[in-house]
């Protein structure tokens, strides 16, 4: 099995990185930004049809979502119709993608968590584009796409809510943090862990997925956990969303119902949202 994967610096290429180093059953080919851009569509076509490998994971995206607000042309190229290019691709060679989306599509006002099968409705640009990548993979190579809708992404690598939270502890006595904002975070190892359980599934489903930890929290209560597991003397002051002004507007709840993927995919792991947390923060070297 080849697997091929896209966007290999961020959170979730290099944990996939770090997979690639133990499952050495697998053939592996990471493609960075020199070998894929996904702003220019000829590099996708000829790096898939060069490797013809048998999955391709794309973990590559725009993913500043207050910049995409003013930068529409470009995070919709990367975001939208370079996933369907990427798809094309993947269908003209056989191969399967596994497309990784967005909690950002849904428009917030559910008071449960959302369904792969609700309809959706973004209200930042970033979630447009995102949903243009879902509708053009599908509309590409709809029998051999699996979409992953993920949420509140964090890791040991990069940046992140976690890694910012834990500076701005040991640099103030207190935080405000939006406590009217409820979601589910996603730890990028376990998020790498459930695509490469998809790519090595013995029945490729396709679909629409929703992948996170499992729970439903505040980043308020979020922040606050962080700091109390890191054993940090930070204050955490809940604060409303009016009160911390961002250029895009994000979803008040995009807490995502898990079912669909551990049916299809029995050997994907849902893990408690703590448990995963406690996990980064001793990667970090942070938990007290
Ligand atoms: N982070 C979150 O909270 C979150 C939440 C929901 C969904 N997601 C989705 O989860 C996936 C992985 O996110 P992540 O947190 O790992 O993101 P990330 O850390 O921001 O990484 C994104 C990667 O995409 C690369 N990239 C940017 N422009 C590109 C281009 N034109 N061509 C090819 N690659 C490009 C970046 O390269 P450079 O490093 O060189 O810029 C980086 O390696 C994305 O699809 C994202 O939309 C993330």
């Amino acid at each position: 099995m080849k697997i091929a994967v896209i966007g290999t610096g961020g959170q979730l290429g290099t944990e996939l990185q770090d997979i690639a180093a133990k499952r050495t059953d697998i053939t592996w080919v990471f493609a960075g930004l020199e070998v894929v851009d996904l702003s220019k569509p000829e590099t996708i076509s000829a790096f898939v049809m060069l490797e013809k490998p048998s999955v391709v994971i794309n973990a590559g995206a725009y993913t500043s979502v207050d910049k995409a607000e003013t930068d529409q042309a470009l995070a919709l190229q990367i975001n939208g119709h370079a996933v369907g290019t990427l798809a094309k691709a993947c269908s003209e060679v056989g191969a399967t993608l596994i497309h990784i989306s967005t909690d950002y599509v849904f428009n917030g006002n559910n008071t449960t968590p959302y369904l792969t099968t609700q309809a959706t409705d973004p209200v930042n640009y970033y979630g447009y584009s995102k949903m243009i990548g879902e509708q053009q993979a599908l509309a590409a190579h709809a029998t051999g796409t699996a979409i992953i809708r993920t949420s509140w992404v964090y890791s040991f690598y990069g940046n992140n809510f976690v890694k910012t939270m834990l500076r701005l502890m040991g640099e103030r006595e207190s935080l405000n943090v939006v406590a009217d904002q409820q979601g589910c975070p996603t730890y990028a190892a376990d998020l790498a862990e459930a695509c490469v359980a998809i790519a090595t599934a013995n029945n490729f489903v396709p679909g629409i997925f929703h992948y996170s930890n499992s729970g439903a929290i505040t980043w308020h209560t979020f922040a606050a956990t962080i700091g109390a597991l890191a054993g940090k003397k930070c204050t955490v002051h809940p604060v409303p969303t009016s009160a911390y002004p961002t250029p895009a507007k994000r979803p008040a709840y995009s807490v995502m119902d898990l079912t669909a993927i551990t049916v299809a995919y029995p050997t994907v792991k849902v893990y408690a949202w703590e448990d995963s947390l406690k996990r980064c923060l001793q990667q970090l070297g942070a938990l007290a």
